[in-house]
């Protein structure tokens, strides 16, 4: 997958670089082009952002430089065009491992009161929001979509079972997990995972999955057919 990121902070995405995410752009798994937003400015002075017509709170990013920077990227790389707004679509799972399957994304990472409203009608496919809540970059949301996106392509996770087993995957969250020591601070890990009995650990956590949901995002159960054992567990 190639992704480029239009941005005025190309120094943010060093954090692109740790981790399993890190070892995948080594790989060439996933390649990166970070385009400054400043190299395209139209003036001397550098400038990208201007006051609101009609006038008002902040600036705003110019058309210009951003149709500038987008038109830097050969149309054969620019793939599909997300803007990042808390405007936009809600970012989940499922539209994580949608974008994961395309072979070019471009991301805007947006500043000040966002970016001139012509770029988003004549040049993005799409809008995406990291929540319901106002950053003060986009740079971090690129950061979290990419992160997401990454762990659907082949070969990024080493395990790519986990990511099947994470928390939506199956439209549920996954239930608590432990590790050693066996007792800590007078809290035990539960009986049944030290039992050695696959089926019965299975069992246990599927059941936990399902209680946590009811707990935490009971929402998310009205999205998935349960069936009449996760039924009568609920309701018992
Ligand atoms: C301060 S915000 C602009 C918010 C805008 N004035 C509004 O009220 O909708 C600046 C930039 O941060 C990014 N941003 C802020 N919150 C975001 C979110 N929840 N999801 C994705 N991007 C976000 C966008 O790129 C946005 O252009």
């Amino acid at each position: 997958m190639n992704i480029n990121i239009i941005t005025l902070f190309p120094e943010i995405f060093v954090a692109l670089n740790s981790g399993l995410l890190g070892q995948a752009i080594e790989r060439k798994d996933i390649t990166i082009n970070l385009l400054d937003l400043r190299d395209c400015s139209m003036n001397k002075h550098g400038q990208v952002d201007d006051k609101p017509y009609g006038g008002g709170e902040g600036m705003v990013l110019m058309a210009e430089p951003l149709e500038q920077s987008i038109k830097n990227i050969s149309e054969t790389k620019r793939g599909h065009v997300i803007n990042l707004s808390p405007q936009g679509e809600k970012l989940s799972q499922s539209k994580a491992q949608e974008l994961s399957k395309l072979d070019n994304l471009t991301i805007i990472a947006g500043r000040y009161e966002g970016i001139d409203e012509r770029i988003i009608n004549q040049y993005v496919d799409e809008e995406i929001s990291i929540g319901d809540f106002v950053l003060s970059g986009g740079e971090f949301a690129a950061l979290a979509l990419i992160d997401a996106c990454a762990r659907f392509i082949p070969g990024v996770i080493g395990n790519q079972k986990s990511v099947d087993l994470d928390s939506f995957s199956s439209g549920l969250l996954k239930g608590p997990v432990f590790t050693r020591p066996e007792k800590f601070n007078n809290e035990s890990v539960p009986d049944v995972l030290l039992s050695g009995n696959h089926a019965r650990i299975q069992e246990w956590r599927e059941d936990q999955s399902l209680l946590r949901t009811m707990e935490r995002r009971p929402e998310l159960l009205n999205e998935i057919k349960l069936t009449k054992k996760q039924i009568k567990l609920l309701e018992d």
